[in-house]
Formats: C-alpha cells, structure tokens, sequence
C-alpha cells in the first residue's frame, strides 16, 4: 500500500531532543514518506514507543529479537532510502563511527545502503570533545551526512553549539537527500560565505511601511545547505516568513534596505561568496514622517515622492576583492521588450556578477512557495536550466556552480 511513498528510517537516540523527533515524523509523514522509527533503549525513556507508532503508522522495536523471522535488523536498512538519526547522541556517533552494533538500530546503521544522515544533539563539550569530533570526521570522510548542529539554548539553563536543529529544517534537508543523495558533501570547508535574504521595508511613517511579497525561503535554504556543507555562513536577513534559523549559521536581523546594505558589505569584507538573494526595495519615501499620517478633508492628499536605494549588487561587484565570487538573483517577467531569458541575460552584463539565478515570476510562481524553477546563468556565457524544484534543490545546484568556479580558477 506505501510501496510508491519513500521509505525513511527515522533512528532515534537517547537524549532529550528526542521528543523534537515526533515532529519530524510527523512532518515526514505528513509529507507523503513511509516512515519505521528505531528508537534506541534510551531514547523511550523520553518517548513511548505508541507515540512512535501512533504517529508514523508502523511498529515500533529498539532490539534485534522481536520479528525475527523478518530479519528486521537486515531488512529495515537494506529497503531504506533514508536514514535519519534524530537526535544522534555523543553515544551513538561513536557506535556508528566504530560499527558497534548491539541494537536494531545500530544493527540497521551496518546494513544502510542508502544515504544516512546524523543530526547532532548533547552539550557543547561533548559536540567540541576530541573523541567526537574524530568520531564526526572518520563519519563524514565515509560519505555519511553528520550534520552540523544549532547554537542556542540547551537542556536547563546553559546555551552553546550543540542544540538540535529545527525539526522543520531536518525534514527540508531530508528531502533534499531523498531527491539527491550526494546533495550535502562538505566541499565548502574553508570558505566564508554572505548570504542576503528576505524583503526589506522603507518606513514611511511610525507605522506605515513599502515592503515586498519575498519569503526569505531560498536564502534561507541557500544559507542552510551551505552551513551543512562546511561553509561558515552570514545570512543577513531581511523581513520574512517565519522560517527556522539554518543550524550552523550566523543570522543578522535587519530591515531597511540601507541597514542590510551596511550589513551585507561589513560581513564581504572577508568573504569569499557573496548571494544577494534578498529583495532589496529599489526606493524608499523620500521623507520619514514622525507621525502617522492623517487623511483630512481640508488637506489634499498626500504624494508619495520616491528616492533611490543604492544598488548593493552593483557596489558587492565594484569593490569586490580578489577572487570573490558575487552571485545575483533576477525575478522577472516576460514583456513586450522580451523574454524572462532576454532580460536576465541584459541584467547579468548590466549588474557584472558572476553568476545569476533566474526565477520566472507573476501568476503565484517563486515568492513564497516552496519550489523554485529558473535558469543559472554565469559571466562566461554558460547557462544551465533549473527544473522545477524544492528551493533546497536550487540552492545545492547554486553551491555545486560556485565550486566549479573555484576549481575552474585555481
Ligand atoms: N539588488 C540589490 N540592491 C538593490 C536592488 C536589488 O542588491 N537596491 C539585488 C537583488 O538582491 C538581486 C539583484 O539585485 O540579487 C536583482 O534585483 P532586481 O530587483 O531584480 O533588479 P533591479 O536591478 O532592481 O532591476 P529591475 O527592478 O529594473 O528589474
């Protein structure tokens, strides 16, 4: 019956995260995957295993000697296309790392032949620990997907690295794996990477503003598969959806457009890429009233006069440092003049980046929904057609040109 739906093994180890677990089940179910959760021993002192099997439909066992004419330790990572670990303690890491295999679902780890990804949860000093942090690298260096976690709050009081990240962000990045497995390599390691995103808003009085229908969704997906392949990511965000804060990243609040361009251009100064995927307002009210603006019958109506913002792209590409890589983002409409294609080729030359991602929109296409299509289009000519997609997608085949262009470089 769930022979069409992908098939996720959703492992669950014994932290206090793994309560977060029940949501990403529930987002990976409710999104159309058949989902088998291995919890460890562990884990169902935080979870009853009937919440397991209430919310994802299937039985739930932590050993290797029930079902055992089905072979389950086998049989649940061999017909996997997925597996998650969520949260995968300091414990669980170091079973992994070292093929420990005394459970189902350390059992199941050995037998995955499908893509296995580990989303980290534990105290700072056991994420920053020497033991972990080898057992992390020997992980990664086998081509398994060992996440970085979020900074912020902890169990109790205590805040710092380690934190799990947001339950929505593992379901993105889930998908992003089952749609392209070899999607989150670490080839960004070392590089410093600025990302814009979101709308911005020109204050018109205390309490009026001219904004824009940007969702902050492809940056922040940009920002998040960057951070989870090894890059040390800025996202300067403008106004946006609410959205989680991609684990690993820096995220700088701002709102108007001259606040994200002082914020964009301190945080290139030592980049290496630069995306400005946000909406920046290209005007705002040429006055600031310090008090809301009244309708009055003995008064006309007031005009709105419009000053321009500055062009952050144009000024990233004027003073951009040697071998920094400046990347656009053109939203457009076909017209009389031409074809969406027509002018994003114009914008490409006119702007001078290296690299353009090109979004069609009008007719409820791009801002805030949760694909994205368009054409990537670079400095030397070469264009390459993104097919319809979650905006995760786009943002890895964003980061997959970028490095090209490194390599292409060096
Ligand atoms: N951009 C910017 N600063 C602005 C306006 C836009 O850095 N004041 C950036 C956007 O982040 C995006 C790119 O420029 O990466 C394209 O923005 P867009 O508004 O589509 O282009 P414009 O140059 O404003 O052209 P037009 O509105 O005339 O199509």
């Amino acid at each position: 019956m769930n022979d069409a739906k992908p098939r996720v093994v959703l492992g669950v180890g014994g932290g206090i995260a793994a309560y977060k677990a029940c949501e990403v089940l529930r987002g990976l179910t409710e999104s159309g995957h058949d989902v088998r959760v291995v919890p460890t021993e562990a884990a169902l002192n935080f979870v009853g295993a009937a919440t397991f099997e209430a919310l994802s439909g299937n039985p739930v066992h932590t050993g290797v000697f029930t079902e055992v004419p089905e072979v389950q330790h086998v049989r649940a990572g061999k017909e996997a296309d997925l597996v998650l670990v969520v949260p995968a303690t300091a414990n669980l890491l170091a079973k992994a790392a070292h093929g420990l295999a005394d459970d189902l679902l350390t059992n199941t780890l050995l037998t995955a032949r499908c893509p296995v990804a580990f989303f980290p949860a534990m105290h700072t000093e056991m994420w920053e620990h020497p033991a972990t942090r080898d057992n992390v690298a020997l992980l990664r260096s086998r081509g398994l997907v060992v996440t970085e976690p979020a900074a912020g709050r902890l169990t109790g009081v205590d805040t710092g690295k380690g934190r799990l990240a947001d339950p929505a962000e593992i379901v993105d990045l889930a998908r992003l794996l089952l749609a392209e497995p070899g999607a989150l390599p670490r080839d960004l390691e070392g590089l410093r990477v600025v990302i814009s995103a979101g709308g911005t808003r020109e204050p018109l009085d205390p309490v009026r503003f001219l904004g824009n229908r940007s969702s902050g969704k492809q940056g922040f997906a940009l920002a998040r598969v960057a951070a989870q392949r090894g890059a040390e990511v800025t996202l300067v965000a403008g106004h946006t959806d609410e959205l989680p804060s991609p684990a690993g990243a820096t995220l700088q609040r701002v709102s108007t457009a001259e606040e994200m361009r002082k914020a964009v251009h301190a945080a290139a100064a030592d980049a290496d890429v630069v995306v400005m995927a946000a909406a920046v307002a290209d005007f705002r009210p040429a006055t600031l009233a310090d008090h809301k603006i009244k309708k009055s019958e003995d008064s006309p109506d007031p005009v709105l006069t419009l000053d321009r913002n500055a062009d952050i792209l144009a000024e990233l590409v004027r003073e951009r440092r040697s071998g920094q890589i400046v990347v656009g983002f053109a939203a457009e409409t076909g017209d009389e003049n031409g074809s969406v294609l027509d002018h994003a080729r114009a914008k490409l030359r006119r702007k001078g980046a290296d690299l353009l991602v090109v979004n069609a929109v009008g007719d409820g296409k791009a801002f805030g929904t949760e694909d994205n299509a368009g054409w990537l289009l670079a400095s030397d000519g070469t264009e390459q057609v993104i097919s319809q997609g979650a905006k995760a997608r786009l943002a890895a085949t964003l980061w997959d040109a970028v490095t090209a262009l490194i390599e292409r470089r060096l």
